[in-house]
């Protein structure tokens, strides 16, 4: 009898060559790095060079999360992911009253470029690419990041990361969104263009299906909303007046890896060939740049347990393996202890060593897409990219994904599945080792890291240095003047950068666009 996979679709017991009937190998896979990318987006793929080994990590105060990133640098990580606390996420001072409590525990905290001067101290820009984890407030970040480049004689041409800026998905799954749907896209249209102009080789977005699989979604829902999220920026680029390959080879995505390894590498691969077609074949893009998914994964941390936490290690590696079967260009591999409290120094390193394993002592990066040809893989592929497309659709019959989250569809939908996971783990259909099955009588303790609590304080008395310190009215003109540009069509990125320049905060640069575009409140259908 056929098991039904994470998407709901069947898995047989075996597959054969009837399953793949009619199925033409030139069309559905080209060849590695060629359209549509079924294989790879890359030729050699690993054979020429592994994928970014990038640990999200932050905590605490710029000066804390400075050390991680040495000490991960030091241990052989090849690229930077910034985790911001959620003050910084929401665009509030560590002194805002909102901010209360919250200082530097799930990242670390910025307030102002002294604060990123020191995050970033003594690691040459030029050198490491560097992931920012921000979204409403993507655009202040970067140009914290260029501003600090600039003090370090790095020219802006020369940097190379990313900013996640994908507002929908703070609508469908994560939360920390601050300005309704429309001026939010706009500001993401602005960011397109000033990379575009200034930070060339910047990959401006990193369209996540990651949340949205944390909260429930299922791979077919992960990858068809995630992709019709990324049909709503390119419509707001061109109708800003962009042309498709000026912006769209910067594009990237965000994907989870669950440790249904199977069907997880149809998942990249399906997600791939949807991608390369809606870019050449719907938006006309020439540039096969602007074909390429290009992606980042992370494992799934909603499948980790508390209980027994060393079993996650194996949870983890099966789940990095699966990102690396699908292609990916960039892996962050979870701390085993994710589950119970941020992770320690040890843990954090055991996860980066689960990579350094994979690439270094496996034979997965001697050749390329190994399951391609797979009678189980390509069926899988095939079906996935189904399921996904008739998704897609029905975001599009709702007038596009903007339209579909004002109706609460993605929402719902993820709402669904999660609530199918949570069911089937009660009733014990599905096996949660340590959870629902093999428990032990007794838990091993557990001695977990915890912020220091007197972060909160440390960094409002940096605050109150700073503003007694700097010019306020050239911060007052700096602000006016980004105001001034919020509220016509003007870019606001270089105001903006103006107003940071002066030593302007995240909060009161927030605030001023708070003051024109107002805050989103989520509709009665969430
Ligand atoms: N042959 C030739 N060239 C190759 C190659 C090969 N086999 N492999 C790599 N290269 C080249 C690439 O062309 C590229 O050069 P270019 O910039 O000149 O084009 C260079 O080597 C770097 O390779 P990639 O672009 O493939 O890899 P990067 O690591 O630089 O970028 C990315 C990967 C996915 C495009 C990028 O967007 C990225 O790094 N994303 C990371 C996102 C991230 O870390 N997010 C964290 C989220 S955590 C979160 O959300 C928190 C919470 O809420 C869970």
């Amino acid at each position: 009898m056929a098991r039904q996979s994470e998407s709901g679709l069947p898995i047989e017991p075996v597959y054969g060559p009837d399953d793949l009937t009619g199925w033409d190998p030139a069309g559905k896979l080209g060849g590695p790095g060629a359209y549509p990318y079924t294989r790879g987006v890359y030729p050699t793929m690993y054979t020429g060079r592994p994928w970014t080994m990038r640990q999200y990590a932050g905590f605490g105060t710029a000066a804390e999360s400075n050390a991680r990133y040495r000490r991960l640098i030091a241990h052989g990580t090849t690229g930077l992911s910034v985790a911001f606390d959620l003050p910084t996420q929401m665009g509030h001072d560590s002194d805002a009253p909102l901010a209360h409590g919250e200082v530097g525990k799930v990242g670390v905290a910025i307030d102002s470029i002294e604060d990123m001067r020191v995050l970033f101290d003594g690691i040459p820009l030029d050198k490491v690419s560097t992931s920012m984890t921000i979204n409403a407030p993507a655009a202040l970040l970067l140009l914290l990041y260029q501003l600090v480049a600039e003090e370090q004689g790095v020219p802006a041409d020369r940097l190379t990361g990313t900013i996640q800026n994908d507002v929908l998905k703070e609508y469908i799954a994560r939360g920390t969104y601050i300005f309704p749907p429309k001026p939010s896209l706009r500001l993401t249209a602005d960011i397109f263009e000033y990379c575009t102009a200034e930070i060339p080789k910047w990959n401006t977005i990193s369209i996540s299906g990651y949340h949205m699989a944390e909260a429930g979604a299922s791979p077919a829902q992960e990858i068809a909303f995630t992709l019709a999220d990324g049909v709503e920026y390119v419509r707001t680029a061109l109708a800003a007046g962009m042309d498709v390959d000026d912006f769209a080879p910067r594009l990237s995505f965000f994907f989870v890896a669950r440790t249904t390894l199977l069907e997880e590498v149809a998942k990249f691969r399906a997600a791939r060939r949807i991608w390369a077609r809606v870019m050449r074949e719907d938006f006309g893009a020439r540039d096969p740049r602007s074909w390429m998914l290009r992606f980042h994964t992370q494992t799934a941390g909603v499948q980790l347990t508390a209980q027994q936490p060393e079993v996650n290690l194996v949870r983890v590696a099966v789940q990095a393996l699966g990102a690396v079967f699908g292609g990916t260009q960039s892996l962050h591999t979870n701390s085993f202890d994710e589950a119970i409290a941020l992770p320690t120094d040890k843990s954090a390193r055991l996860a980066l060593r689960t990579q350094q394993v994979l690439a270094h002592e496996t034979d997965v990066t001697a050749t390329v897409d190994p399951f391609a040809g797979s009678y189980a893989v390509e069926r899988m592929t095939d079906d996935v990219e189904e399921a996904a497309l008739d998704l897609m659709r029905r975001v599009e019959d709702m007038g596009g994904a903007e339209a579909a989250i004002e109706r609460g569809f993605q929402k719902a939908e993820i709402e669904r599945n999660a609530y199918r996971i949570a069911q089937e783990t009660d009733s014990g259909d599905r096996v949660v080792v340590g959870v629902n099955r093999f428990r032990l009588d007794e838990e091993e303790p557990y001695e977990p890291l915890r912020v220091d609590p007197a972060i909160e304080a440390r960094q409002a008395r940096r605050l109150a240095e700073l503003r007694a310190g700097r010019d306020r009215a050239a911060v007052d003109t700096a602000l006016d003047a980004l105001r001034k540009a919020a509220q016509g069509t003007d870019n606001v990125l270089p105001p903006m950068k103006e107003a940071l320049r002066a030593r302007a905060t995240v909060g009161e640069v927030c605030d001023a666009l708070r003051d024109v575009w107002g805050r989103y409140v989520p509709s009665d259908a969430f």
